[in-house]
């Protein structure tokens, strides 16, 4: 049996950061993962190749469409998919081969094979024919999570599948039905469409991202409309199977559709299989996840959950900040995250990001707040990089002026989003953003000018009294 001081079962963005910052804080630690590949869904089957996929697809699309106006004429466009999806597979390779070297730099031991719990303060290691009995006071699960399934569908690994199919297809689909309209469908839907698909999106709900920002989600559905992507809401998917190689979607209330392939994006289901939670005597609440104390601590003494499989926004950023959190909190008795700070970006185009509260939940905790917009098209930066569709919105608390939250649909909105974060976790008011001096002409100055028009509304309530 090999004794360590933590051991970390998960190698993605939630576990192997937490390897890291304890290893730092000088832990002999050990991270078991079953992926050869280190980095998780993230690096290996989502965020990562995601976003390459999206850039990739974004310069087909453009060359093809978007050059004219600028003055340049391009020859004839042609899409090499198979190249476009080699570069996406080095990118992921090359960004573990760096979690590989950050391993060894900070001496993490890394065992490949399936971790699972022994009764308290043990693991064992499934590797191949052979099993490794480990030892640790302290143990963190960081096994992430699944993509969810519905009832009546086959997922068949090939033409009705998941996230990890739809970044891999090997040639572009003639039509490709997604179901579910959040951010994997969106994202990967995009991507498909950039490509030369015909997509058709089914959502059970009336509206697109459920839970964001709703004034932001139905001016990016209008935009994906205009993409040529087809909705279908309010339409709940009861089966979906292959027949010849030609897949059956059926929906409550519609015919059939016929397709060749089929992304199922309804959602992620926390990882927990094969666990052996049991033997620690933790028990899942309802939907599936580890139940934690505060500071991370599940029902077992010294066994730690983060990430995918708690609580929370299933958000690569979310799982890392818990796993420096945790094990700041088990080294140092200090670890905390403010779960109002939280952002969120969806990969679209235009991007959607956001922080804080949206609209909706100020107006149902009876929040008194205040809304400032600003749109793109009046941004002199955006003009000129012809990417002028969405706004900005920063919501602030009527007689305090702290911000509560910030939303925004538009070009770089992910990259945007960080100042409005830094503004939330320091407290900030929309004053505050307002008189912080913002470069011209740039795209953060839409946020200085919706910060302002959010101001102006509290300072003329404030003279009326
Ligand atoms: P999601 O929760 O974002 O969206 C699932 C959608 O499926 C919902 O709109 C839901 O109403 C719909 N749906 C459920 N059942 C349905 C049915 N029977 N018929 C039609 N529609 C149905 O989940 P998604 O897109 O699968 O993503 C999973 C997780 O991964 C999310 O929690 C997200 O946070 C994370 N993620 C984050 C990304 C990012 O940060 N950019 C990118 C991709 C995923």
């Amino acid at each position: 049996m090999t004794q360590h001081d933590l051991i970390v079962i998960g190698g993605g963005p939630g576990g192997y950061v937490a390897a890291i910052r304890a290893a730092e804080l000088g832990l002999n630690v050990a991270c078991v993962e079953t992926e050869p590949l280190l980095g998780g869904t993230c690096l290996r089957v989502g965020c990562i190749p995601s976003k390459a996929m999206l850039e990739s697809s974004e310069k087909y699309f453009e060359a093809k469409h978007g050059y004219d106006a600028h003055g340049i004429t391009l020859g004839s466009v042609k899409l090499q998919l198979d190249v476009m999806l080699q570069r996406k597979q080095s990118i992921v390779e090359q960004m573990s081969k760096g979690i590989d070297g950050l391993f060894k730099k900070h001496k993490v031991t890394r065992y490949l094979g399936k971790g699972r719990l022994d009764g308290p303060g043990r693991v064992l290691v499934e590797a191949g024919d052979k099993t490794i009995e480990l030892a640790a006071d302290k143990i963190i699960l960081a096994t992430g999570s699944a993509p969810a399934s519905l009832r009546g569908i086959e997922l068949d690994g090939d033409r009705i599948g998941s996230s990890t199919e739809a970044l891999s297809y090997e040639k572009v689909p003639k039509h490709l039905v997604v179901i579910g309209g959040g951010y994997i469908g969106m994202e990967l839907g995009s991507v498909w469409n950039r490509l030369g698909s015909q997509v058709t999106v089914l959502e059970y709900l009336d509206r697109i991202f459920p839970g964001t920002d709703s004034e932001l989600a139905k001016e990016a559905l209008e935009i994906f409309k205009k993409q040529g992507i087809e909705f279908r809401l309010g339409t709940k998917v009861t089966a979906a199977r292959v027949e010849k190689k030609t897949c059956i979607v059926e929906c409550e209330g519609h015919e059939p559709i016929t397709c060749d392939r089929v992304l199922v994006a309804v959602g992620r289901t926390p990882y927990t299989a094969g666990l052996g939670l049991e033997s620690v005597g933790i028990e899942l609440d309802s939907k599936g996840r580890i139940p934690t104390k505060n500071h991370f601590e599940t029902s077992a003494a010294g066994v730690y959950a983060i990430g995918d499989v708690i609580a929370g926004p299933m958000l690569a950023h979310k799982a890392e900040h818990e796993g420096v959190a945790c094990v700041e909190q088990i080294v140092t008795g200090y670890g905390h995250i403010n779960y109002d700070v939280i952002p969120a970006v969806i990969f679209t185009d235009p991007e959607i990001a956001a922080v804080g509260k949206t609209e909706d939940q100020l107006r149902e905790e009876k929040i008194p707040y205040v809304k400032g917009s600003f749109a793109f098209r009046y941004n002199g930066r955006a003009v000129t990089i012809a990417q002028t569709l969405g706004k900005v919105k920063v919501l602030t608390h009527a007689k305090t002026d702290r911000v509560l939250g910030i939303h925004i649909l538009g070009p770089h909105a992910g990259d945007l989003i960080a100042e409005a974060t830094a503004a939330m976790e320091f407290g900030a008011s929309s004053e505050d953003i307002a008189r912080v001096c913002h470069a011209h002409p740039t795209l953060p100055e839409t946020l200085k000018e919706a910060a302002i028009a959010a101001y102006r509304q509290v300072e003329a309530a404030a003279k009326k009294k």
